[in-house]
């Protein structure tokens, strides 16, 4: 049994991508590096009545279905380990509806998240999570993962803002769950649970996201210090008077070494960005207040932006971190570990108490606000990603032990599975198997991710590489 031709049948040929398809190769990856594992077909689903028979046949046929957003994963859950159908939902991309009298968005799961930004704010209205791909990444793909971003600090994760849900099931049924309203207690909350599941219960085929009132300004302040100590002081002292930013974003020495491009000498520093929202003339004695609390906290140099084009350059250095990390280095894996915010600093000593050989180095920017941090280990060669894996498991270790957890926004996936123990009890993992169980009874959507292997099959990290 083939199945691309079982999906032309249903689907149309226009709409499949068979294995020897020059545009399938890049189904086979996504921002994980953790390799290419080639899918049998690519289904481009327009509808949810296409969702819904792509589910079908794979039940029907016993064959591996994984969903695909726009594939800015960091974490390989959209790589089709198994093989099977990859089941993209690039194609359903519009914006069905934005109710300004309500405050919600319609939205297929294709729409990149920055054009629904876009489209809200026109009519002054605001969609907050803003991961750092917000540029290409998939409203469907934040759904799956429960995506964040520095904003979460102030606004929350992508849960926060998901009222209803038509999914897609394994079989083909297609439910309807959630509400337009932001308030609602009916029953239990079956669109939060489809959040962050990361395509292993169904796939979204429509959702209904709440919106905020667009914030009337911005500040943006870039505060650089000497050492990591100052920095976590100032950002303790400023949370401690009462400030409220929507973003404080860390930037550690070795980060700032790779960021050659920018005008600001950036080297040998640590910088907090800080960013607030508001009504303008309050946010401008807000922003004085906070410049001079940085000051007096050590700030070497404190950086306000005036304008837009101000506001642009100095995110740009925060927003190009991962880029220039990766340009710099062959080998490059980024964890998203999340502790208690008060514990950075213990994190950071921790971080620098775990034996790092030459050839690897160790690179940590981030949300320090909720403190999430993207630990990045850099390796040039082979030889040294031998060293990746007992770096990656002392840093789970030190993270469990000051009570934080695996992943603040980038999921579990493939990347992280085998650590799951670290964190979860069994009892805890196999409550969460019965569930998937429920939606999924013959594990076909989405196998092999979050949970460790029955039969001990990993995915070494030394395969974790970057793609070029
Ligand atoms: C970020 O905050 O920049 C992203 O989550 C991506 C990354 O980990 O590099
Ligand atoms: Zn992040």
């Amino acid at each position: 049994m083939n199945v691309a031709s079982l999906l032309c049948d249903e689907l149309g040929k226009n709409q499949v991508l068979t294995k020897d398809h020059p545009y399938l190769a890049p189904y086979s990856r996504d921002e994980s590096g953790l390799g290419d594992f080639h899918p049998d077909c690519v289904a481009l689903c327009e509808s949810a009545e296409q969702v819904s028979i792509v589910l079908r046949l794979a039940q029907e046929h016993n064959i591996p279905v994984t969903p695909r957003g726009a594939g800015t994963g960091m974490t390989g859950g959209c790589l089709p380990v198994y093989g099977g159908i990859v089941l993209s939902t690039e194609r359903m991309n519009k914006i069905i509806d934005i109710d300004t009298k309500n405050s919600i968005a319609i939205v297929q799961p294709g729409t990149i998240v920055s054009t629904i930004q876009d489209a809200v704010e026109e009519q002054g209205l605001f969609y907050p999570p803003d991961p750092a791909s917000l540029k290409t990444c998939s409203i469907g793909g934040n759904i799956a993962s429960n995506a964040g971003g520095p904003r979460a600090f102030k606004y929350g994760v992508t849960r926060e803002y998901v009222l209803g849900l038509h999914m897609g099931l394994m079989g083909g049924e297609l439910l309807r769950c959630g509400k337009q309203t932001t308030k609602g207690v009916t029953g239990y909350d079956l669109t939060a649970g489809f959040v962050g599941s990361e395509g292993t219960f169904g796939v979204v085929t429509e959702a209904t996201i709440k919106l905020l009132p667009l914030p009337q300004s911005t500040a943006l302040l870039l505060a650089l210090f000497q050492n990591e100590t100052s920095c976590s002081n100032a950002i303790d002292q400023l949370l401690h008077q009462g400030f409220h930013p929507r973003a404080i974003e860390l930037m550690d020495r070795n980060t700032l070494m790779h960021m050659t491009s920018s005008d600001i000498d950036l080297s040998s520093h640590w910088a907090v960005l800080i960013e607030l929202d508001g009504e303008p003339n309050t946010l401008e004695t807000i922003t004085i207040h906070i410049g001079e609390l940085l000051e007096k906290n050590n700030a070497i140099d404190v950086i306000v932006a005036r304008d837009e084009r101000d506001r642009r350059r100095l995110w740009s250095i925060r927003r190009a971190c991962s880029k220039s990390l990766r340009n710099a280095h062959q080998y490059k894996i980024s964890e998203d570990i999340c502790v208690p915010r008060g514990s950075i600093g213990e994190l950071f000593k921790r971080i620098d108490s775990i034996p790092t050989p030459s050839d690897l180095s160790i690179a940590t920017f981030g949300h320090a606000g909720d403190g999430n941090l993207h630990v990045n280990i850099l390796a040039d060669s082979e030889e040294a990603t031998k060293h990746i894996e007992p770096f990656v498991h002392a840093l789970f270790e030190h993270t469990i032990a000051l009570k934080g957890t695996l992943s603040g926004e980038h999921g579990i996936g493939l990347s992280k599975k085998q650590y799951m123990p670290l964190e979860q009890t069994p009892q805890v993992i196999a409550w969460q198997k019965k569930w998937k169980h429920m939606w999924d009874p013959n594990n076909l959507l989405n196998p092999g991710k979050i949970f460790p292997d029955d039969n001990g099959k990993t995915f070494p990290i030394a395969s974790r590489r970057c793609p070029e």
